[in-house]
């Protein structure tokens, strides 16, 4: 029995699980996962090396050309993000890229590189994608969406924890700071704001375990699969 292969698009604030979520999910169907953030992140971490100025279209058009993002599968089977060859899995995370990457992520031609390339790679099918726009704008036709919630304090004290895994020690106030203004300008921003696709299913984990935001998307994923059958 053949099952169709779906585009799964998971969007939704900052640090509310989308990531692990879409990671396990694509692990159980054995679909490729694409986090997109990491992409716009390792975007961030080049303009930051390189001094470029973000208000200057020609230096942000000239940057672009030179970078080339890669996802490898990694010794323990997860996703790392390549910039131009290097693993920069780790240090796409780190306070000065989050600082950054909202503002960075709100430029036309930063999103106009990165869209065409997640829509190059989703043609294949057989893909969890998470961000802010995959919905919305990168593949509005996507079978399943979901906009994943959360409070804020709970997405703070997850973030702390990832940041902790990465031995990055940071203050919750500092982090629950970081996260409202990158709401702000991830909802607000001209370019693809983050917003709810009409079609997608809300996801509220505030109360909910991993096990059961990966157990909620791989059931409808696989009822979807079954009707499509
Ligand atoms: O998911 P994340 O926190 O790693 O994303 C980092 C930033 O990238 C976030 O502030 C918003 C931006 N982003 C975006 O604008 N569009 C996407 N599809 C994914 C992320």
């Amino acid at each position: 029995m053949k099952l169709s292969r779906l585009i799964i698009a998971i969007d939704g604030y900052s640090a509310c699980g989308k990531s692990t979520t879409a990671r396990a999910v694509a692990r159980i169907l054995g679909y490729r996962y694409i986090d997109t953030g990491a992409m716009y992140r390792a975007v961030t971490l080049y303009f930051l090396d390189n001094h470029v100025a973000l208000t200057n279209p020609k230096e942000v058009a000239r940057a672009l050309e030179q970078i080339h993002i890669t996802f490898r599968v990694g010794p323990g089977g997860s996703s790392e993000t390549f910039l131009n060859g290097l693993n920069v899995e780790q240090e796409i995370r780190d306070m000065r890229v989050a600082e950054k990457v909202s503002e960075v992520s709100a430029l036309k031609p930063v999103r106009q590189k990165l869209v065409q390339q997640q829509r190059r790679i989703g043609k294949e099918k057989g893909v969890v994608m998470d961000g802010r726009d995959i919905g919305t704008v990168v593949f509005p036709e996507a079978d399943l969406k979901f906009f994943m919630t959360a409070d804020i304090t709970v997405r703070a004290i997850r973030r702390q924890q990832e940041l902790l895994a990465n031995e990055v020690l940071a203050d919750l106030d500092t982090i629950v700071r970081n996260i409202r203004e990158r709401d702000l300008i991830d909802t607000t921003r001209a370019e693809s704001p983050l917003r709810q696709a009409p079609d997608a299913i809300v996801l509220d984990t505030t109360y909910l375990t991993i096990e059961e935001q990966v157990d909620e998307v791989v059931r409808r994923a696989v009822s979807l699969m079954v009707k499509q059958r």
